[in-house]
């Protein structure tokens, strides 16, 4: 089988819409829409035919029944059964042999590096200000980002991860107030108690500038003291951002999570002055009472309410260094395409950001526009269905959320499997904490708010981490069993044709791995692949039951150990796009 038929769904489209250009009725904007079928009328479905007709006042059913002789005459599709059904839609049903020819040509070669090849993506994630500890708010953006960020390198992106941590905040002016009121000694600090230290400093802060108004003027003077360059001011800040990045980093790698750079507010402090002359003095930004902003006229909504690109008292702000991000990574990085993953609430500031960077760009006469692309998501949410917090009413810690998880992971796997080791119970603890979590999120449509339920993400039954953990190991032991590699190629002297039910199942599904690639790249939602990998690891289950290998004659054993093979490695390269460590044992 030629490599090309890799992403089937793809391949039939790329087929009958060729197939259309030779007949007489469809036009160049044909677009067979092909779509996963129910598997009781086939495997794939010619869509596009309906609208089509529609569009352009034609007899559907006579329009599919000449696409259908076409393609029921077209070599590359005689390994599929085909026909018509309802007003204009063609089913497509692979045979056997089609399944056998795909399983045996793709197993341990689904390689997708040429669909990003030559593209500079850089992604924006994670991102979190600093002189706080990350909460449960920051989760979403880390595991997000990460995954997105590891499909887009399997698709053969030259991806660059970038943490564009909020450390040039007002927030300093405060901080800075409340560490010289107090004589605090910062460079005695310790660090495992030094964010909650900056965290009630800062809380004094605030209180004291809500007193009284002097208070107020004393933290904006070491505010600009700050962006000034004064050198005492610049040593406190640096101080609390080298010890805040210490905390995210034990986050990180707790979470397997990394970047290339962590380019954060404060790298461009030099740069934003430019932005605002050079939007000024194209036309595209505007003084209003005093203010900078950025009008889009155009635009329902921001017509009245303008992008604010410099306050009226000179500072620069989120949206300056946005923009002056934007081309940052355009002219150093080269980036194809910018992806940044925030929550919701963002919307408008990223569409605001995007639109002035069209304008800006097309006005410097930049040819090839980086595409920008906003990836955001809701909010996690309690039992109580309202966003989660402490008993007190607190942001839950990261730190507390994660360790929490792995020691109710460690109980559970310890209860389960009790003759394992210490380190062996310790390793599978935080492969099932930390993935439970990773699971629990990017399973849900991201653009939803979830609610954060232990009990459901540490089951073994349901579209869960562990159960998806629990059926690689599965997979692993009876290899082990066997006394045979799971890796590498089999070269199977004579193999059988998938005949049972589940078997076809099996290999059925294992054809729609290629287009839920393609989809969740499309649409960076992860829950596509999440739905397909349970979907997946359930017909597993269903034909491993049904369907013995050891003990057969070799041509069904050697069947039907391919597709244990195969469907060992979907499911590992599944968990490895997820950010979830595998596991060989549970
Ligand atoms: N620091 C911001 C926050 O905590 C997120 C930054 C996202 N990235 C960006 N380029 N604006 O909300």
């Amino acid at each position: 089988m030629e490599t090309n038929w890799l992403d089937v769904k793809s391949k039939l489209g790329t087929i009958f819409y060729a197939l259309s250009q030779k007949i007489d009725g469809f036009d160049k904007d044909f677009n067979p829409e092909i779509r996963v079928a129910d598997p009781r009328f086939g495997d794939f479905q010619v869509n596009g035919v309906l609208g089509f007709a529609k569009k352009n006042k034609k007899n559907p059913r006579e329009l599919s029944e000449k696409l259908l002789i076409k393609a029921k005459q077209f070599e590359d599709l005689a390994d599929c059964s085909l026909e018509l059904s309802g007003p204009g839609f063609i089913n497509i049903r692979l045979t056997s042999d089609f399944l056998r020819q795909w399983v045996n040509t793709f197993c341990g070669r689904c390689n997708f590096k040429q669909w990003l090849a030559g593209k500079t993506i850089v992604i924006d994630y994670s991102s979190p200000n600093t002189a706080k500890q990350m909460h449960v708010g920051h989760l979403r953006s880390m595991i997000i980002g990460e995954s997105i960020q590891r499909l887009l390198q399997f698709c053969g992106a030259n991806v660059i991860r970038d943490n564009h941590i909020g450390d040039w905040g007002t927030q300093f002016g405060i901080l800075i107030m409340a560490v010289k009121r107090e004589n605090f000694d910062i460079t005695a600090i310790d660090s495992a108690t030094a964010l909650d230290e900056f965290e009630r400093l800062y809380r004094e802060g605030v209180a004291l500038t809500k007193q009284d108004q002097t208070f107020l003027n004393e933290a904006r003077r070491e505010l600009v003291a700050l962006q000034k360059g004064d050198l005492e001011n610049l040593r406190i800040w640096e101080t609390i951002n080298t010890v805040s990045y210490h905390a995210f980093e034990k986050i990180y790698s707790q979470m397997d999570v990394a970047f290339d750079y962590v380019l954060g507010e404060s790298f461009y402090r030099d740069k934003v002055d430019r932005i605002c002359n050079e939007l000024e003095a194209l036309g595209i930004a505007e003084k209003n009472q005093g203010a900078l902003v950025v009008f889009h006229r155009e635009h329902e909504r921001f017509k009245d309410q303008p992008f604010l690109i410099r306050k009226s008292d000179g500072a620069s702000n989120y949206a300056t260094t946005d923009l002056a991000t934007v081309l940052y990574r355009w002219e150093n990085f080269r980036a194809d395409t910018i992806i940044y993953v925030t929550d919701g609430r963002q919307q408008d500031h990223f569409q605001q950001l995007f639109l002035t960077v069209e304008r800006w760009f097309s006005a410097k006469n930049i040819p090839l526009l980086p595409q920008l692309k906003h990836v955001w998501f809701g909010t996690v949410l309690g039992e109580d269905g309202r966003a989660i917090k402490t008993r007190s009413g607190e942001s839950i810690k990261l730190k507390q959320l994660i360790d929490e998880s792995i020691a109710r992971a460690r109980t559970i796997v310890t209860e389960k499997n009790p003759d394992l080791s210490s380190v062996e119970h310790e390793k599978i603890a935080h492969a099932v904490g930390t993935g439970a979590i990773k699971y629990a999120d990017l399973s849900q449509n991201r653009t939803n708010d979830y609610i954060f339920s232990w009990d459901k993400m540490l089951s073994f039954d349901g579209n869960t981490a562990p159960y998806l953990l629990y059926a690689v190991a599965r997979i692993h032991t009876l290899f082990q069993r066997l006394d045979i590699s799971p890796h590498g190629r089999r070269e199977p002297k004579s193999m059988a044709d998938f005949l049972t039910p589940e078997e076809l199942a099996l290999a059925r599904k294992l054809v729609d791995f290629p287009s839920t690639i393609a989809q969740v790249l499309n649409d960076l939602k992860p829950h596509d692949l999440c739905t397909y990998l349970f979907e997946l690891a359930s017909e597993f289950s269903t034909f491993y039951k049904a369907n013995r290998i050891i003990g057969e004659t070799e041509d069904i054993f050697e069947k039907r150990l391919l597709l244990c093979q195969f469907v060992l490695h979907v499911l590992e390269t599944g968990l490895y796009l997820l950010g979830i460590e595998r596991l060989e044992k549970m």
